[in-house]
């Protein structure tokens, strides 16, 4: 079985799309409490339940099983418009909700947000981040000023519209200079428009770091689901084509007034080769024939835009990194099937970058741009293996890949997803 601690933290190793939402829905069994605790609406988490396919965005994974505490921390940054929808969405599948809790203390994305990330990324134009347009960029940039509009501030509609007005004309201010041609949005506009919203949401806004401190006291059981991805961490990411928040293993603590004393295991998800959506450098990825065998056998288009992702092979300086600055404690490799039907798989054991050997993944963005993927091949296998369910029934070559790669990790790949479904996986003994 799977050691899972009482606190265990989920995170996406690569640059996100590693199948967060599947193993948090597969881990939230055994749980009591699912908290989110960084990024918003960006994300695109899909779980399936028996034949049902559910998209979360904001929502965290343990949703789908009922009676679960479910938790949407303080470092995340919250789409009204959006969650509601979500809510919505759920009840008429008829998922219980009365279980979301949602930080009075995270930010919330206002309309002027999702305008300004747009006309940003049209101004950047080939030099464009290639974000999802969700307004994630400009609402952190705005907490980090000190002038964001928290969850909390809009239970107080006097309040919540003074902010609105004071931050509404800082927005404003800029487009008009930057932006001559664009409309402007006006706070009647604004304020209209999150009123019913708001009274949707009251009755789920909380203190959660309180709730999550009584949960830990209790002895319950608690996951932290990432969201994104090691690669687009902020600070540790492919700067600047990233996301604005910390999708990596410190940001629990931040993201949701957990103490790290307090963290048992730490699971990164990894996918059996590598994926991207946006722009920025990939070392690994194959622009050819076999990239798009990758997209179409791996359903390699983006839950939140659509976009195809890019594809490439596994890269071992990249789980080498995540499971540094993560600390990872295990690993959960995802679509190992996807891989099936490759005679020969290509394996990225280093870079080289003006003829020097690089081990380690460069953080700095020229070098990575220039970094040469130096490969192993390692054998295939023709076998499904969407209905293998222990490890001694895998085929060799598929075990071997898995052993392999734990051997180089120093750390053990204690779940083998073979598909997207709850069952769909291999449980191993760390
Ligand atoms: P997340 O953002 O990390 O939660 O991942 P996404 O949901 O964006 O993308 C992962 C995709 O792969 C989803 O369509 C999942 O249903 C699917 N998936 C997850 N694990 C597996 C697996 O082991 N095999 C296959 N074939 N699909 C998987
Ligand atoms: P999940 O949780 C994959 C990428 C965007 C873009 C960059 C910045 O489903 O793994 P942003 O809108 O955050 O400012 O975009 O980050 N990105 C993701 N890519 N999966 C995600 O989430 C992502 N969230 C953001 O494509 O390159
Ligand atoms: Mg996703």
């Amino acid at each position: 079985m799977v050691r899972q601690g009482k606190a265990t933290v989920l995170v996406g190793s690569q640059w996100g799309d590693e199948g967060k939402g599947r193993i948090t829905d597969m881990l939230a069994e055994n749980a009591d409490v699912v908290a989110r605790f960084s990024g918003g609406p960006n994300a695109g988490h899909t779980v399936i339940v028996g034949d049902e396919k559910y998209e979360l965005h904001l929502i965290p994974s343990g949703i789908l099983h009922p009676e679960k505490q479910n938790i949407i921390g303080n470092g995340t940054v919250v789409y009204p418009p959006a969650i509601v929808k979500e809510l919505e969405g759920l009840k008429n599948r008829g998922i219980q909700t009365h279980n979301l809790f949602l930080s009075e203390n995270a930010h919330v994305i206002m309309p002027y947000h999702l305008q300004l990330d747009r006309l940003e990324e049209e101004r950047k134009g080939d030099d464009s981040i290639g974000t999802t347009k969700k307004g994630i960029g400009p609402t952190y940039t705005d907490k980090v000023a000190r002038r964001g509009i928290r969850i909390g501030d809009m239970l107080d509609l006097a309040f919540f519209t003074e902010k609105v007005d004071e931050n509404l004309a800082y927005a404003n201010a800029y487009i008009q200079h930057n932006f001559p041609e664009e409309p402007l949005l006006t706070t009647n506009d604004i304020v209209e428009e999150y009123k019913p919203l708001i009274e949707v949401l009251r009755p789920h806004v909380a203190d959660t770091s309180l709730m999550l401190d009584q949960a830990r006291k209790e002895g319950k059981v608690i996951l932290f689901e990432g969201a994104q991805g090691t690669l687009l961490d902020l600070d540790h990411g492919t700067y600047p084509f990233v996301t604005s928040s910390n999708p990596t293993a410190g940001a629990v603590c931040t993201g949701c007034g957990f103490g790290p004393a307090h963290i048992d295991e730490v699971i990164g998800i990894i996918k059996a080769y590598t994926t991207r959506v946006g722009h920025g450098p990939f070392p690994t990825e194959l622009e050819d024939e076999t990239g798009e065998q990758l997209r179409q056998k791996g359903h390699e288009f983006g839950v939140t835009t659509q976009r195809a992702r890019r594809c490439g092979w596994f890269d071992i300086p990249i789980m080498k990194f995540a499971i540094r600055v993560n600390g990872l404690t295990q690993l959960a490799l995802t679509k190992l099937d996807v891989l099936t039907g490759f005679e020969t798989i290509k394996v990225c054991t280093h870079y080289e970058v003006n003829g020097e050997r690089i081990e380690h993944l460069p953080t700095n963005g020229k070098l990575l741009k220039d970094a040469v993927p130096v490969y192993k091949d390692v054998p295939g296998w023709t076998e499904d293996l969407t209905d293998v369910r222990t490890f001694d029934d895998l085929p060799k070559a598929a075990r071997d890949y898995v052993l392999m790669l734990e051997e180089i990790a120093e750390i053990p790949i204690s779940i083998v997803s073979v598909g997207p479904k709850r069952v769909q996986a291999v449980l191993r003994t760390p």
